[in-house]
């Protein structure tokens, strides 16, 4: 998991680096799967079919790229171009040596207003603050009430219906990890549990993410903006490990 998550990890990084207006999303969907590929990995969301839902198409890119009201599963595209005052979630899942990682950053383009730039600060904090309850003796949700808590306390609004997940050898794996609840809820966290934490976070009002018929792209309903930031981490006693850092 530390070689997948290393991988994703340096694509967010790189990605960072050369995110610009007037770049096609599909410009760096390319590189991050030239990447992925060179480092002798493969990405995790080309292709992707997800179980039960006969409306959506397997998912045809590496990248998600979601901008502004987006708040995940943006496909990338030579016509959507990134513009000056976007905010742009970029969420990468890579597959080396039997496991995957899965991570995802939200970058600022530009000049946006205070508001918005506070949505990406305290959206990456309420990150943080769930992985520091991901210790082994706590339980499930105590990652969830962190990340809520800090959310709603900024007077922001917690996307409720995607969430994180366990992750290993297959992307998706139990225990769902929502980003609400309640302190001292769900299942006892235990040492070596991967699981890939998640917060949505959007201004305004919208609890829910809402796509159109068999579109992947998942908007707020009122189309106030949102964040993304992910990481995969693994329970420790102490601190959870981080995976997907570079
Ligand atoms: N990080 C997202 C997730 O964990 C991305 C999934 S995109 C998909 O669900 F194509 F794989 F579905
Ligand atoms: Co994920």
């Amino acid at each position: 998991m530390r070689a997948s998550g290393a991988i994703v990890a340096q694509v967010l990084d790189m990605i960072g680096r050369e995110i610009r207006e007037g770049m096609a999303t599909l410009q760096l969907d390319r590189m991050a799967e030239d990447y992925i590929r060179d480092h002798g990995g493969v990405p995790s969301f080309l292709n992707y079919t997800p179980k039960g839902d006969p409306n959506v198409t397997p998912y045809p890119a590496t990248l998600c790229v979601s901008i502004n009201e987006e708040v995940v599963h943006g496909v990338p595209s030579k016509k959507r171009i990134i513009k000056e005052g976007d905010i742009v979630s970029v969420d990468c899942g890579a597959y080396k040596g039997g496991y995957h990682g899965d991570s995802a950053r939200t970058y600022i383009i530009g000049d946006v207003p205070p508001e918005v730039r506070k949505l990406v600060t305290v959206t990456r904090e309420c990150l943080e603050r769930g992985i520091a309850q991901a210790v082994a003796g706590n339980r499930l949700h105590d990652i969830s009430a962190a990340v809520e808590e800090h959310a709603r306390s900024n007077g922001f609004s917690v996307i409720e219906n995607m969430v994180g997940h366990g992750i290993g050898s297959e992307l998706h794996e139990e225990p769902a990890v929502p980003n609400y609840g309640r302190k001292n809820t769900g299942v006892k966290l235990r040492e070596g549990m991967a699981l890939a934490i998640e917060p949505m976070i959007a201004l305004g009002r919208s609890r829910k993410a809402v796509s159109k018929n068999g579109a992947w792209v998942a908007v707020t309903e009122d189309g106030k903006p949102s964040a993304h930031f992910e990481h995969t981490i693994i329970v420790r006693k102490k601190s959870a490990e981080i995976m997907t850092l570079p």
